[in-house]
Parts: C-alpha cells; structure tokens; sequence
C-alpha cells in the first residue's frame, strides 16, 4: 500500500467509525440544509429541537429528500437533566450546534432569554462532551462579530469588535467559551461565521419559515412580492457604498450548509491545526440592497414595491468575506450565485 492509499483508506475509515452526528436545532432553517447534506454525505443523523421556531413537518420534508429519516428527539437545550438524558441514551462522534435564539432586536429587549438559551445550552452540550469524551463540535456562530470591519473583505486576521447587540455578543461569547473548553479538555471545535444566509433548498421542499413579521431582508422581500407585506423598507440610503444602501454577502444555505460538513470532515480527519479554528463562510461578494432587489425583479419577474426610510439602528454600513482561508483550508467553495438563491427563496415563497 503507497502512502496515498493508506491515507484514504484511514479517512474513510475515520469517517465510517465517526459517523453519527448530533445536530442541535435541526429543524430549522440552517440546520434542516445541514441534515440533508450530512445524509448525502453518509453520515447518520439525530435530530435535538424544540420547536420553538419551526414545525415537525420539516423532518418529514427531510425525510422525502433524502429517503432517509433522522432520528428526533424534542429537547428544550435550556433543561439540563434532558440532555443529560439524552446522552446517556446517545452515543455520537460529532455535534452540530445551531439551536440558539436569532432575532437581534429581540435580543436587546430580552438579553436573559437569549443569554439563558444560547449561553445556557451551549455550556451544557460541551459539559456532556468533556464527561464522555465526545469529540468534533462545530458551532454557528456570525460575521456580525467583526461589527463594521475596518477593511473589506473582511478576512479571519479582522479583530472581533464589541458586539451591538444580547444576540452578537451570545455569538463572540460562545466563540470564546468554546475556545476555552477545547485548551482545558483537549476538545477540538470549528466556528464557522456565517454572513447572510438565504434561499431554499433546490426541491423547495425545505427553506426560511420565519414566524411573524420577518426582520431580515430576503423574507421581507418575497413576502412583499407575494402581497403578504405592503412594502419593503430600505433601511438608508445614505451608506457610503455603491449606490448609498447597505452592503452584505448573501449566501446560499445549500452552500453555507455544506461548509458544515466540510468542517465536520476537517475535524474527524484530524486536519485541522489548532483545537479551536474559525472561517469566515460567504461567497465573497457584497450586494447592495438595492442590487438585491434588481435581482430578486429579474429573478421573479414581480416588480417589487418599496420605499427608502432611515438607516436601522445597529446596522452596519458593508460586509463581505475574504474566502481565501476558507476556501483553502475547509477545501469547500461556494457554488450558487445570488440569482440562483432568490430563485429558490422565491419559489419557496410560492409555495407556503
Ligand atoms: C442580521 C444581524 C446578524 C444576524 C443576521 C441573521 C445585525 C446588525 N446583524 O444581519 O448578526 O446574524 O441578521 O439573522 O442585526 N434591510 C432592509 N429592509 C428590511 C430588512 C433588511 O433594508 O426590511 C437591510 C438591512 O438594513 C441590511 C440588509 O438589508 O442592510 C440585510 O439585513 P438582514 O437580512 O436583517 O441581515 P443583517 O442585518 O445583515
């Protein structure tokens, strides 16, 4: 056997004794992407959610993609005896953590729920992987921890910057959290930063299910479109960019979902080169407000109705990834554009 062929031949083997992967929040929006792609990577899946932002018919949807259905386990993360339990009856070689509270507004009028569920949950799973030695955690964490970065694209060297907002800071404090417990315990972990994530997968089978009036932009946009919504706010026009609105690097969730499993690899592979590492996840590309919704026009071929108001608080002016060190080091590459993504997203709106 040559060297080359003793060293598939460990990956593969690797992968096949670490292949049951625990995904937390599995049914949401990220998370039900990632399950597929674990599935169609050959990686059995469990399921932990709660519900609390999304619905059981998800999992059947999952099921109908890939023939395959994941294990379930409704778990509120914040009861610290039902994850007890539910490791003591589990055995997994991996974890996916994106259960977490994501409404930045509702953070800043709620910071204890979001530090409870967020903060809480998290600091419990890892408990439960230090007592039983579970290894491979790759955590969501947000390129929102870069704040507005002194220099785009923004690459993994930027500093973080105080966060703006209860749910920021949940993402930089994990982040630090993780890293401790990786130099204590011996763990090893990936955070993957995600900018913008949207569209839906490519059956429309899956995709964003936001509850109430939607805060982020490519919900608000389809809703419109559908007469759901009277009329888009362009949160300013007054931005020092291209054509005054604000920049961000929308990706596609098939994409973003596949960085996870990219990461999971680099993990169980043992390639990785520290105990905790962090990569920027986005195409590399900012789009403007106004872009997006020249895009979204031609990509549904509604005319949209919006209107300019004033910029919203917290928001940044611009961010857009440096893929470079992602790209190479994860050995994945985004492959849909932003025409594809609002395709899909309006599609899946079609369909609700
Ligand atoms: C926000 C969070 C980010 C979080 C992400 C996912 C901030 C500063 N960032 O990203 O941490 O990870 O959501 O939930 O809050 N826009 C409009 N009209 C709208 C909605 C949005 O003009 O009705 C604009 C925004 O001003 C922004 C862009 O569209 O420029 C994207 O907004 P959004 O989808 O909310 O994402 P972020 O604010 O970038």
């Amino acid at each position: 056997m040559f060297q080359g062929e003793l060293h598939l031949t460990t990956e593969k083997n690797n992968k096949e004794q670490m292949k049951r992967i625990l995904v937390t929040g599995g049914l949401g929006f990220i998370g039900s992407h990632t399950v597929v792609e674990l599935q169609n990577s050959g990686f059995e899946v469990v399921i932990i959610d709660d519900l609390s932002n999304t619905t059981i018919d998800v999992l059947e949807n999952i099921t109908a993609i890939s023939g395959i259905k994941p294990a379930f386990h409704q778990i509120d993360l914040r009861v610290k005896n039902d994850i007890h339990a539910f490791f003591e009856n589990n055995t997994v070689d991996g974890i996916i953590h994106f259960a977490a509270f994501k409404a930045v507004g509702e953070s800043v009028a709620k910071p204890l729920d979001y530090y409870e569920n967020n903060i809480g949950s998290l600091v419990y799973l890892l408990q439960e992987m230090k007592d039983r030695n579970i290894d491979n955690f790759i955590f969501s964490s947000s390129c929102t921890v870069y704040g507005q970065a002194d220099e785009l694209p923004i690459t993994e060297n930027a500093p973080t910057k105080p966060a703006e907002s209860p749910y920021g800071n949940t993402k930089q404090i994990g982040e630090e959290i993780i890293k401790e417990s990786c130099k204590a315990y011996n763990m090893n972990a990936i955070a993957l930063r995600y900018f913008n994530p949207i569209g839906a997968h490519k059956s429309i089978k899956i995709g964003e299910l936001p509850l109430g009036v939607p805060q982020n932009l490519i919900p608000f946009i389809t809703q419109t479109a559908m007469g759901i919504r009277k009329e888009l706010s362009v949160f300013g026009d007054d931005y020092p960019t291209i054509d005054g609105t604000a920049v961000r690097d929308y990706i596609h969730v098939v994409d973003l979902a596949k960085a996870h499993i990219a990461a999971l690899e680099r993990l169980i592979n043992k390639n990785n080169k520290t105990n905790f590492e962090f990569f920027n996840v986005g195409t590399g590309t900012g789009s403007s407000v106004l872009e997006v919704i020249k895009a979204f026009e031609k990509a549904s071929g509604k005319s949209l109705n919006y209107k300019i108001v004033g910029r919203r608080e917290g928001d940044i002016t611009a961010a857009y990834a440096d893929t470079t060190i992602a790209n190479k080091e994860l050995n994945w590459k985004t492959e849909k554009d932003l025409d594809e993504a609002l395709d899909s997203a309006w599609k899946w709106q079609l369909k609700q």
